[in-house]
């Protein structure tokens, strides 16, 4: 997989030199390549942004200078991803299918963000995929730490990057649809806290269940929206008890909230 990232701050996104990133990349699995955004503007000053039509606060970025940096690094084509705070929220279905993709360009925006024509302008590329995205309901300075978030969720779901594949499948936002059981290791007691009883025990039914039980009680107590997209055909009789006693029953084959 390629991925190209465009920024103003470069080196904002020099944590993708580190840790397993890093190893993906001097692994041949991604090539990712930063540049800086000021290398395509074309006056002394470097330019790259200007005031907002219709007047308002901040500074908003020309649709010029982002078109030649586009042009240039989409050339054979590509998904263009912007991160905005207005954009649809990056989940881990997205995430999954962005793995499957050969190139990606993160468009990094600074200041009240990119001029919409820029967007607009490359959805008509059949060649080119477009997508804002989200990183969560907060206001960001710009959309490089929204970049790091998505090349970390997409590069590790890469084949070959994790050693056990296993891991991807149990975790939070994983198929399921239901966030992780609580982990434990040695010792065995800690600060007067014990490891519960039946992680060892060894028995591996008793203990597939224990975990199943604590992500839906999990879930249920911090995160209803996703028990209320949970498919009622994949829960069995105990996911709906334990789903029950956090006030979850079913109503015309869907779950529903006691109360709601
Ligand atoms: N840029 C600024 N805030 C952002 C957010 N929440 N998600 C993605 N990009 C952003």
């Amino acid at each position: 997989m390629r991925i190209d990232v465009v920024s103003i701050f470069p080196d904002y996104l020099s944590p993708l030199e580190l840790s397993l990133v890093g190893k993906a990349r001097t692994s041949g699995l991604v090539d990712v390549r930063v540049h800086d955004l000021r290398d395509w503007a074309t006056d002394r000053h470097r330019t790259v942004d200007d005031t907002p039509f219709g007047g308002g606060a901040g500074m908003v970025m020309r649709p010029d200078v982002w078109g030649t940096a586009l042009d240039d690094v989409l050339a054979d084509g590509g998904h263009l991803l912007v991160p905005t705070p207005s954009g649809t929220p990056l989940t881990q279905r997205t995430a999954e299918a962005l793995a499957h993709e050969p190139h990606l360009v993160i468009a990094c925006g600074r200041y009240e963000g990119i001029d919409a024509r820029v967007a607009a302008h490359y959805a008509t590329r059949p060649d080119v995929t477009v997508t804002e995205y989200s990183i969560g309901d907060y206001v960001l300075n710009g959309g490089e730490v929204a970049a790091l978030v998505l090349v970390e969720a997409v590069v590790r779901l890469l084949p070959g990057f994790v050693g056990n594949p296993e891991s991807l499948v149990e975790e939070s936002h994983g198929a399921a649809g239901l966030l992780e059981y609580p982990v434990y290791t040695k010792p065995p007691v800690w600060a007067d806290l014990e490891v519960p009883e039946v992680l060892l025990s060894g028995h591996h039914g008793r203990i597939a269940r224990w975990r199943r039980d604590e992500a839906l009680a999990r879930t249920a107590s911090l995160r209803s929206d996703l028990v209320a997209a949970l498919d009622v055909a994949d829960l069995d009789a105990r996911d709906l008890e334990v789903l029950a006693e956090h006030g979850w029953t079913v109503l015309d084959g869907e779950l529903s909230l006691r109360g709601t």
